[in-house]
């Protein structure tokens, strides 16, 4: 087997196709690439997220705290990612923007999954696949019973057990030098990073689409702006 065979790179380079006419073809396939490749680093993202949630349950913290290294430098790997398609001009995207269709990342069941894996499901947008058997069967590999927020709350803050002071327990563990302090820092940086990248999205689709609709149906930045500001770890937030 060579680099080829093993990367399947007959495939996944015959993977980008332009809809559009020629001329657009270099701005299309800076798009589609863009979109593939978050693609790819959603599904790692879910295999490492699987994993913390794994460990935190058999109570790994160093095992969690590895995984969740990675987890945060891919997550910041892709909000630097917008810089790319940033270089894409508003009137460039115009010239072959009709031939995505109704494509929309809000139709990215892997962003849905994820959302939902780590505690925030968004029912609106996973109503959208009701009927969709194949993206039900893929959403139900993803989505666990168990999210990322309830296993940190259950196992690692304790919470719920009745007459204890949450906001207290998190904020003492945050501040003590230890493994369980780490691993809550690196979910509040997990945070920051993905509220950077709808922050980040948003500003990169204001210039490029301006107060038009989405292609997928959204009133567009409005519906966006919306999304700002929604932390999956709430209580770690309100303990600082
Ligand atoms: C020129 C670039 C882009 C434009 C103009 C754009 C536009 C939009 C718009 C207007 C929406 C709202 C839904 C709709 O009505 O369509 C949306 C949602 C979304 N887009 Fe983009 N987008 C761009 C790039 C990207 C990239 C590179 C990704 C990476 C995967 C992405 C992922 C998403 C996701 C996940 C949502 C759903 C957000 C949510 O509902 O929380 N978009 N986009």
């Amino acid at each position: 087997m060579d680099y080829s065979d093993y990367l399947k790179l007959n495939q996944l380079l015959t993977l980008q196709q332009p809809k559009s006419p020629h001329s657009e073809h270099r701005n299309e396939n800076l798009f589609i690439i863009t979109h593939q490749t978050y693609e790819l680093w959603f599904k790692q993202l879910i295999i490492e997220i699987h994993h913390v949630i794994d460990s935190i349950s058999k109570s790994e913290i160093a095992d969690a705290i590895n995984t969740m290294q990675r987890i945060t430098i891919i997550m910041q790997t892709i909000v630097d990612q917008i810089s790319i398609i940033e270089t894409l001009k508003s009137h460039e995207f115009q010239r072959f923007r009709n031939y995505l269709g109704s494509a929309s990342g809000f139709q990215s069941w892997q962003f849905a999954g994820i959302e939902a894996l780590l505690g925030k499901p968004d029912n609106k947008k996973l109503q959208q696949y009701q009927c969709d058997n194949e993206i039900q069967k893929k959403l139900a590999a993803i989505i666990r019973p168990v999210s990322l927020h309830e296993v940190v709350c259950e196992q690692l803050i304790g919470a719920g057990i009745p007459g204890q002071d949450n906001k207290k327990i998190i904020k003492t563990m945050l501040e003590s030098p230890s493994c369980e302090s780490l691993l809550l820092n690196q979910l509040l940086d997990l945070d920051s990073l993905l509220q950077k990248w709808r922050y980040r999205h948003v500003k990169l689709v204001e210039r490029t689409i301006g107060q038009r609709t989405g292609t997928g149906g959204s009133d567009g930045i409005s519906y966006l702006k919306t999304t700002l500001f929604t932390p999956i770890f709430e209580e770690l937030w309100e303990a600082l």
